[in-house]
C-alpha cells in the first residue's frame, strides 16, 4: 500500500487535482494497485482561517508518505510569496527535492506556437532545485564600507561569507552570490544520466554559460564530464543562451537536457509554451530516496478559477510521473496513452486551446478511455 498525501491549494488547484485524483483511482482499479490518499487543506483558506502557513506536525504527517501530490498555491487575499515561499518552497526544501524532472512533450492534437508543421518535441528536463543564485544569498549596500555575514545551510554542507564592500563613487549597490557544490551538482547529473540510461537516450545536452560564468559552471561541468565518463553516455555542452535558440528552432534534437536552477527555471517555461501551455505542463520535484512532490507547472489561476476553465492535462501528467516514480511504470503508461488518445481525438479541447470542454469532461474522457482501454 502506498500513501499518498493530497494538497489541492489555491485556486484551480483543487479542479485540476480532483481530476488527476480520479484517474488515479480508475488506474488503480484497471491495474490493482492500493494507493491511501490523504488530503491536506493547505493554501489560502486555511491560512485565512487559522493564521497558520503549514506546521511541523502537517510536515512530519506528510514526511509519512511516499508522494505528495500538488496543486497550486497562491491567492489574490494572501500577500504574493506568503504561501508560494510558505508552502512550496519549503515543501521542496524541507524534503531536500534536488530535482525538478519536467518532461516536455507535444502532444498530438495540441497546438504547437512554433510557426511550422508540429515537429516531434519529447525532451526530459532535469532541472536542478537547491542551488545556483537561488541560494538566497546577497545585500543591498550603501557608499562606504560595509560587511555582510552571509551563511547558506543546507542538509549537507553549511558555508559562511564574509563579505565586505568599500563602495566609492556610486550611491548604491546590490549583489547576489551563486553557489554551486561539487555535491550538489553531482547528484542531479548523477540522476540525469542514469534518466538517460533507463530511457535509452544516448546524448545528454549539459546547459550552462561557462564562457562567463567561469567558477560555477566550470565545477558544473567538471563533474558532467565525470559523470558522463562513468555512465558511458556521450555529453554536449552548450550555452543557455544558445539552448534558448535550438528550443524554438528544431526542438526536436535534444532528449535531455540537464540545466543548473536559474536557466533550467527559464527554459522549462519556455519547453511549457512549446509543448501548447501552461496547461499542458507536468513536473516532479524529486528526491530519490525521500519524499517526492508532483504538480502541473502552472499556478492556481485564479483568473479562471471556479469556472470549469481549468485544463487538467498538466494535473494529470503530473500523476503519471508520481507513478512512474513509485515504479508503477505500466500504471504511468496507461494514464499518459489515455490522455494521448483523448487530446489526438479532438473532441475534448479546453478554453486554452480555443476548445470549450470543461474541465471534468476532460476528466471524465481519460477516465473512460482508461476503463475501456
Ligand atoms: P498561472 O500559471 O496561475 O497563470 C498564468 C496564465 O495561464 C493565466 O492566464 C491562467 O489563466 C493560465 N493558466 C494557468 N494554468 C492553466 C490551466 N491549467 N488551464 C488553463 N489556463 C491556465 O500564473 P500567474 O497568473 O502568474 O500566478 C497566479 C498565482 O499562482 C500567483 O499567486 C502565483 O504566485 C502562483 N503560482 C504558483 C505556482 C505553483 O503553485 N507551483 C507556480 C506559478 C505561479
Ligand atoms: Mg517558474
Amino acid at each position: 500500500m502506498q500513501k499518498i498525501g493530497v494538497i489541492p491549494g489555491d485556486g484551480i488547484g483543487p479542479e485540476v487535482v480532483k481530476e488527476a485524483r480520479r484517474v488515479l483511482d480508475a488506474v488503480c482499479e484497471k491495474r490493482g494497485l492500493a494507493f491511501e490518499f490523504e488530503e491536506f487543506p493547505l493554501g489560502a483558506g486555511h491560512y485565512l482561517k487559522t493564521g497558520e502557513v503549514l506546521s511541523d506536525e502537517t510536515l512530519q504527517r506528510l514526511s509519512k508518505k511516499d508522494a505528495i501530490l500538488l496543486g497550486a498555491m497562491g491567492d489574490p487575499r494572501v500577500a504574493p510569496g506568503v504561501l508560494e515561499k510558505g508552502i512550496l518552497l519549503r515543501l521542496r526544501f524541507h524534503f531536500d527535492q534536488y530535482i525538478n524532472l519536467r518532461p516536455i512533450k507535444l502532444l498530438e492534437g495540441v497546438p504547437c506556437p512554433l510557426d511550422r508543421p508540429s515537429p516531434k518535441i519529447d525532451i526530459q528536463f532535469v532541472r536542478e532545485n537547491t542551488e545556483d543564485f537561488y541560494v538566497g544569498l546577497g545585500g543591498r549596500v550603501k557608499k562606504g564600507l560595509s560587511k555582510t555575514d552571509l551563511v547558506l545551510k543546507r542538509h549537507a554542507y553549511e558555508a559562511k561569507f564574509d563579505v565586505g564592500i568599500d563602495l566609492k563613487d556610486e550611491s548604491e549597490l546590490a549583489f547576489q552570490i551563486g553557489v554551486i557544490t561539487r555535491h550538489g551538482a553531482k547528484r542531479v547529473l548523477e540522476y540525469a544520466f542514469q534518466l538517460a540510461k533507463d530511457k535509452k537516450i544516448d546524448l545528454v545536452t549539459c546547459v550552462d554559460k561557462a564562457n562567463v560564468l567561469t567558477e560555477m559552471y566550470g565545477l558544473w561541468r567538471e563533474v558532467a564530464d565525470e559523470t558522463s565518463t562513468k555512465h558511458g553516455i556521450e555529453r554536449e555542452f552548450q550555452y543557455v543562451d544558445a539552448v534558448a535558440l535550438h528550443m524554438v528552432r528544431t526542438p526536436e534534437r535534444f532528449k535531455l537536457i540537464v540545466s543548473p536552477n536559474l536557466f533550467g527555471d527559464i527554459l522549462t517555461d519556455l519547453g511549457a509554451a512549446i509543448q501548447g501551455g501552461l496547461g499542458f505542463a507536468p513536473s516532479g520535484n524529486i528526491n530519490p530516496s525521500g519524499v517526492s512532490m508532483f504538480e502541473p507547472v502552472h499556478g492556481s489561476a485564479p483568473d479562471i478559477a471556479g469556472k470549469g476553465l481549468a485544463n487538467p492535462v498538466g494535473a494529470i501528467l503530473s500523476a503519471a510521473l508520481m507513478l512512474d516514480t513509485l515504479g508503477r511504470k505500466e500504471a504511468a503508461t496507461d494514464v499518459e496513452r489515455a490522455v494521448r488518445e483523448v487530446l489526438k481525438s479532438g473532441k475534448h479541447r479546453t478554453a486554452d486551446i480555443g476548445g470549450k470542454t470543461p474541465t471534468t469532461k476532460v476528466g471524465d474522457a481519460v477516465v473512460s478511455h482508461l476503463s475501456e482501454a
